[in-house]
């Protein structure tokens, strides 16, 4: 066998790069991050988090003998014999995604790798891309920055990973399976090693050629939109059906392993800052090269069709004009991201229609604040306020545990004829009763 990697830096320590970083050091590797905002290095050099996420800081601090964080390339290079690039690739109009901080970074990577004249230096995207981008974008810039040859003289892997925000420790540690792109055998079995050493639990590693590890990424993602657009789907004809209950239904169908129970929950659409836009990546494949991605257009379809049905129910019950509360801001529990997220869309279409809003979220609250600027929103941080005010109609849109119990307690303070629209089910069992007092858990 090759002999081992363990000196590895980490490009880009955002959201998912600062857990790749402090997880690969917390297994023992000797890691040395970098990234462009000079904050977050410093940070890291501080022993702090450089983003928000559960348990990262935790680790940080366990780790740091084995972590690093510099601005300057040379000296990542030189601590390395591998190079993990995280940099963001935001969604382009068409719904590709910009390869352009990847490329500046493996430029910057490359050409010390090639100056400092190391030899068969490993580098693996992390990074969701484009299918293709490897072969075609990243693979000709480093054979031209480092005038070698790939796959001979340096490797090139693809190395996605299926992480959860607020859960990404976790599923660095225990992933489900690891999906490995590979420019030769040499480099996919590095990366192979690197991962059992990086897992606690002992993942099935898929290994395949780089553009297949690509499509197979925004496949998963895709796959489940799919899931979570049938899903409202059932749920919009089974209000429609006297009788039946899609909860009662899902929970049936979910058995059948075949289809199985996750992702298998009534109540609004995905969002997120994954999901949307891998979804519009999979159909600009399928336009790019001339097939049909009818699944994952319907799933788009579907998934705005649930925002307009939550507006819809909101409409019916409350008049223009009127305050309505919207709890729950974030795009899911556990998470202060709002991108995509259906309580802030409907905050927007509330408050452009005409409604003031009483906005709250246990983690978002600050993020809506400076997003939205119009002045019919207010977001409030405790969520006693908005029982406080002149407000009969309260919406739950991310279902944060701890509303239950807020709703439990404020159930008297609820004025006669309130309406508490709960599309997630989440107040079954303690939604307020009586005194008029309606609980719509089922959207029209
Ligand atoms: N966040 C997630 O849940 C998640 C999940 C799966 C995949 N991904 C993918 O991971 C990638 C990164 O996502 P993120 O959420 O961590 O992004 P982010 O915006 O939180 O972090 C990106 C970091 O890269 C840095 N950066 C940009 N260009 C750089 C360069 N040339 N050199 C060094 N640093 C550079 C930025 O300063 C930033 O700190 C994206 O492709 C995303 O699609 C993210």
């Amino acid at each position: 066998m090759e002999p081992r990697i363990q000196k590895v830096t980490v490009v880009g320590l955002g959201k998912l790069g600062a857990c790749i970083a402090a997880a690969l050091a917390s297994r023992g590797f000797d890691v040395v991050g970098i990234d462009l905002d000079p904050f977050k290095v410093d940070a890291l050099r501080r022993r702090r988090a450089p983003v928000e996420e559960p348990g990262l800081q935790e680790m940080i601090e366990r780790a740091s003998s084995r972590l690093q964080a510099t601005t300057d390339w040379g000296e990542a290079v030189a601590q390395s014999d591998a190079a993990f690039l995280v940099p963001a690739t935001p969604s382009l109009e068409d719904g590709s995604f910009s390869n352009d901080f990847l490329l500046q970074a493996l430029r910057a990577v490359g050409g010390e790798v090639a100056s400092q004249k190391k030899s068969r230096y490993l580098f693996v995207v992390n990074s969701t891309v484009t299918p293709g981008s490897c072969d075609a974008g990243f693979k000709p810039l480093l054979e031209e920055t480092m005038n070698g040859k790939c796959g001979e003289d340096f490797g090139l892997c693809y190395n996605p990973e299926f992480i959860a925000l607020g859960d990404v420790i976790r599923g660095l540690l225990e992933p489900d399976f690891v999906l490995i792109g590979e420019s030769d055998e040499q480099s996919g079995a590095l990366l192979e090693d690197i991962n059992r050493r990086l897992c606690t639990n002992s993942p099935a590693i898929m290994r395949m050629s780089n553009v297949n590890a690509e499509l197979a990424k925004i496949s998963v993602n895709c796959f489940v939109t799919m899931k979570v657009s049938f899903v409202n789907q059932l749920t919009a004809v089974a209000a429609r059906l006297p009788g039946a209950d899609a909860r009662v239904v899902l929970e049936a169908i979910g058995k059948d392993t075949r289809i199985g129970s996750s992702y298998l929950k009534a109540g609004l659409g995905y969002g997120g800052p994954c999901f949307p836009r891998d979804n519009r990546l999979f159909q600009y494949v399928a336009r790019a090269t001339g097939a049909e991605a009818a699944l994952a257009e319907a799933a788009d379809r579907i998934n705005e069709q649930v925002n307009q049905r939550l507006f819809e129910t909101v409409r019916a019950h409350a008049r223009t004009g009127e305050a309505v509360a919207v709890l729950g801001l974030a795009y899911k529990p556990n998470t202060s991201v709002i991108e995509c997220s259906p309580g802030v869309w409907l905050c927007e279409r509330l408050a452009q229609e005409g409604w003031s809003v009483l906005a709250h979220d246990f983690a978002a609250g600050e993020a809506v604040a400076r997003a939205l600027s119009n002045g019919r929103v207010r977001v409030c941080s405790d969520p006693q306020q908005v029982f406080q005010q002149d407000c009969r109609t309260f919406v739950v849109t991310c279902p944060w545990p701890a509303y239950r119990d807020i709703f439990a307690k404020a159930g008297p303070l609820l004025q006669p004829g309130s309406v508490v629209i709960d599309p997630w089910a989440l107040l079954e069992g303690i939604a307020p009763r009586g005194r008029n007092l309606v609980h719509v858990c089922v959207l029209a």
